[in-house]
């Protein structure tokens, strides 16, 4: 096996790399990032949970994709399965150009790549790739009591360019599979994702992972009021495992959602976090300054299980709670 993973650096593809190549010892791995957001550090020995220290054992391609020759690269690698993860994360970048540039040009270089079937090929390639809960926009926001799962048709009107760039993607997606109905195109809407290798995105890692450092800083938790606005915390072990089960040969090409299928209240996020690091600082609440802002987002996976064959294994709360947990730890690690 042949495994490339662009966006290997980052918090979700180092998560990927790591369980890739505990469970598939022989693979080959290449990582492509230009650690614009990532860090060698998420491939290196820096211990998750109570899992021991980690030695990368694959290659590194430090580029930029739309800048390096990614047709050349992937007729060189030859890879078997692409997991494509590379984006600009940051969902406050305005420069709509930079956007569909960085994160929507390189993905026809793939397209093409996993459409086409060279010569004595038995097997089509594989690409997976992730697209965001950021293609459903606001639209789906509502009262209470109009709350539901997004169902996978909700989606198509984001709210920021960051959602209209993975929301080409997935036109551009769509596209191929009615043009190569063999090819194995799986996109994947990952809902709020947290967990270990997330500290490098700054103010982009989850809420969950900022307001446990506030509160380990020794600072009151501050959310927007009042605070029942509610997200599919989704934690990167099961997003890795979802991501791996794409790959596997049984997999439906597709677009899918990846959560847990419940929503978790702010309030909520930080009474489990005020448990496990036991801060009895009061919440603070601040008026929220944005005016698109998805208040509730909450995946339907009815066609994720039975397309991928894969359901979440870690309920938010008690993920929170052992999250919280290592956090803790590191912050002041037990005597
Ligand atoms: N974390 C979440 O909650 C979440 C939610 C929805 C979708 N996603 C998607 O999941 C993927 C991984 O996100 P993440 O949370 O791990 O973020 P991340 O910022 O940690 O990872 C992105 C990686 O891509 C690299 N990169 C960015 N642009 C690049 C380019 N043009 N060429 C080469 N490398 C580039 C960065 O250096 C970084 O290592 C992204 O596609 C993101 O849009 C994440």
């Amino acid at each position: 096996m042949r495994i490339l993973i662009t966006g290997g650096a980052g918090f979700i593809g180092s998560n990927l790399a790591r369980a890739v190549q505990r469970d598939q010892p022989d693979a080959a791995l290449l990582v492509v990032d230009d650690f614009r957001s990532g860090h060698f550090a998420n491939l290196s020995a820096e211990a998750r949970g109570s899992t021991p220290g980690f030695a990368y054992r694959g290659d590194v391609i430090a580029g930029t994709l739309h800048t390096l020759d990614l047709s050349e690269l992937l007729e060189r690698f030859n890879p078997d399965v692409v997991y494509h993860l590379a984006s600009i994360t940051d969902t406050t970048v305005t420069d709509q150009a930079a956007m569909l540039r960085d994160n929507t040009d390189p993905f026809r270089n793939l397209l093409a790549w996993a459409t086409a079937v060279p010569a004595g090929r038995t097997t089509p390639r594989r690409l997976v790739w992730a697209s965001s809960a950021a293609t459903y926009g606001t639209t789906a926001n509502g009262a209470t009591p109009d709350r539901r799962p997004f169902t996978l048709d909700d989606a198509g009107t984001p709210a920021n360019v960051y959602g209209f760039s993975k929301w080409v993607m997935e036109n551009l997606h769509r596209a191929a599979c009615a043009a190569h109905p063999r090819a194995h195109l799986v996109g994947l809407r990952y809902f709020n994702v947290f967990g270990p290798g997330e500290q490098h995105k700054g103010k982009m890692a989850s809420m969950i992972h900022q307001l446990a450092q506030a509160m380990l800083r020794g600072e009151a938790p501050c959310i927007f009021t009042p605070g029942d606005q509610a997200r599919d915390h989704v934690h990167v072990d099961d997003v890795v495992a979802c991501t791996r089960a794409a790959a596997r040969a049984t997999a439906t090409p597709g677009i899918y959602n990846v959560g847990t299928g419940f929503a978790t209240s702010f309030n909520a996020v930080v009474q489990a976090l005020r448990t496990a690091i036991d801060c009895t600082h009061p919440t603070r609440y601040v008026p929220n300054p944005y005016t698109f802002y998805q208040d509730y987002t909450c995946a339907d996976l009815s066609q994720t299980t039975a397309s991928l064959g894969w359901a979440p294994q870690h309920p938010t709360s008690s993920a929170i709670a052992r999250y919280a947990a290592e956090l803790r730890d590191r912050h002041h690690p037990p005597h």
